[in-house]
């Protein structure tokens, strides 16, 4: 397995282009399954979860092409299977968005349970209740999800959601698009995410209003035909590096970046003492000098302070001045990189989903290892705050969410290497 050799304390300097967003291009990617034309999506990060999506598309019989401007061309029109398989679905929960689509275009839909992850069980109990309001027979068993319509075709009613659910409304949402009359999606999630799908769907056809309210209406049709889309900038991505910069005293700006995206963000780095400058479409960050100051913050639904951003917050907080309260609303055990940050010093004790972290001067390099996607940027992010050298293990997880973060973070001057465990069995770690 790679690992990312980090010697730290070195402030970050340069610009980062911001790729497009892991969380809309999967669905945009999956809402190929909607028609039998092309659908021609650009702006795509060059992401693990993105392979793993086009692989599982693919599965199906979707016909993939890649164009010289290495935009994706996908086309659902002949497809073989209406079956998402265990070994695909297990490495990436956003699997089950391939639900909604197969079932109002075809009928049927066999999709594996996606199962829990690190971060916690990770129900689709409201994707499924959804589908059987609109008609839809379910059932669970063997750890697959089988659905079917006995009446032929989804019928529109009104759903609300128990809870927030970024994919449970996605989901819902593309079945809506082609079922009979209307649906309307109460307490539906607002991410921005859901408004970039919503907008390549309206391009292929489907008629919806409200997409980043909490109300969406969708008026079923007929079919869908094609579009061309380009995927919306990545906010965590974005989040992450603004957090990098601030995390080693430097200053970064960040180039196409859609800024409203971030507002919740920036407040708390504004609390934090850093300096921001906001233009069009670019952010720039800067650490004058002075230690960070240490600022609570709760993770909420959009246009809340995200989740995704939790952990590389927690880091910020845990080398700030003073201490902070971190709670966490969204899911129930998303504290993991907790540990390894305490491994390199940080003082962080957990209560329930809060984290109460005091402040300390520096942190110190260390091997550790990563959990999840957002927890193993907020450990880089930890080596590269640290004073000397961070080993972080089982960065596959990494991979899945940031483009070529190596890359760009050592275009700002970030001393950072992969090296491969099967090339430096032991590779040393020197602390100062
Ligand atoms: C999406 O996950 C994102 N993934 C996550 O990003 C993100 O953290 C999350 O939304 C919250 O913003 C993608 O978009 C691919 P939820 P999702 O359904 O849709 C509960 C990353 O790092 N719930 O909004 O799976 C659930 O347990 C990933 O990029 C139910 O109880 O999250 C959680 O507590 C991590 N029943 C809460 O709702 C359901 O049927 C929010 O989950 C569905 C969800």
């Amino acid at each position: 397995m790679d690992k990312l050799l980090i010697s730290g304390g070195i402030p970050l300097e340069g610009e980062i282009r911001i790729s497009g967003a892991k969380n809309a291009a999967l669905p945009v990617l999956i809402a190929s399954l909607l028609t039998d034309q092309n659908l021609v999506v650009s702006n795509v990060p060059h992401l693990q979860d993105v392979t793993t999506t086009l692989e599982l598309l693919g599965h199906l019989g979707v016909r993939i092409e890649v164009d010289d401007k290495l935009a994706i061309d996908v086309n659902a029109a002949e497809l073989t299977s209406h079956r998402a398989p265990y070994e695909l679905v297990r490495t990436m929960r956003a699997s089950v968005l391939v639900l909604g689509p197969l079932l109002t275009r075809f009928g049927e839909a066999e999709v594996s349970l996606p199962g829990g992850c690190a971060i916690g069980s990770r129900p689709v109990d409201l994707h499924i209740q959804g589908f059987e309001m609109m008609g839809a027979q379910v059932k669970v068993e063997g750890g697959y999800i089988r659905a079917s319509i006995p009446a032929g075709r989804l019928k529109g009613c009104r759903i609300v959601f128990d809870t927030v659910t970024v994919t449970g409304t996605e989901n819902l949402m593309m079945a809506a698009v082609l079922a009979d009359g209307r649906t309307v999606l109460e307490n539906a999630a607002r991410e921005p995410e859901v408004v970039d799908l919503a907008k390549c769907l309206v391009a292929m056809g489907a008629r919806i209003n409200g997409a980043g309210t909490s109300q969406i209406e969708i008026e079923g049709v007929a079919r869908l035909s094609g579009a061309c889309h380009r995927v919306a900038p990545d906010r965590i991505e974005a989040g992450t590096y603004l957090a990098a910069a601030a995390a080693t005293g430097g200053q970064i700006q960040l180039n196409g970046i859609e800024t409203n995206l971030l507002d919740a963000v920036l407040v708390k780095l504004d609390a934090m003492g850093v300096s921001i400058r906001v233009d069009q479409d670019t952010i720039a960050l800067s650490v004058d000098g002075c230690r960070l100051k240490a600022v609570d913050l709760t993770t909420q639904p959009f246009p809340g302070f995200p989740t995704d951003l939790q952990a590389q917050f927690i880091l910020l907080n845990s080398i700030a001045r003073g201490t902070a309260a971190v709670t966490e609303t969204i899911f129930e055990s998303r504290f993991m990189h907790v540990q390894e940050l305490q491994r390199m010093g940080a003082d962080i004790e957990l209560r329930g989903n809060t984290a109460l972290v005091r402040g300390v001067k520096n942190l110190s390099g260390a091997q550790v290892m990563a959990t999840d996607l957002r927890a193993s940027a907020c450990l880089v992010l930890a080596g590269l705050a640290a004073k000397g050298q961070t080993v972080v293990d089982r960065i596959y997880h990494i991979d899945r969410g940031y483009d070529c973060i190596e890359e760009k973070l050592a275009q700002c001057g970030a001393r950072i290497q992969r090296i491969s465990s099967s090339r430096y069995p032991h590779a040393a770690v020197h602390t100062s």
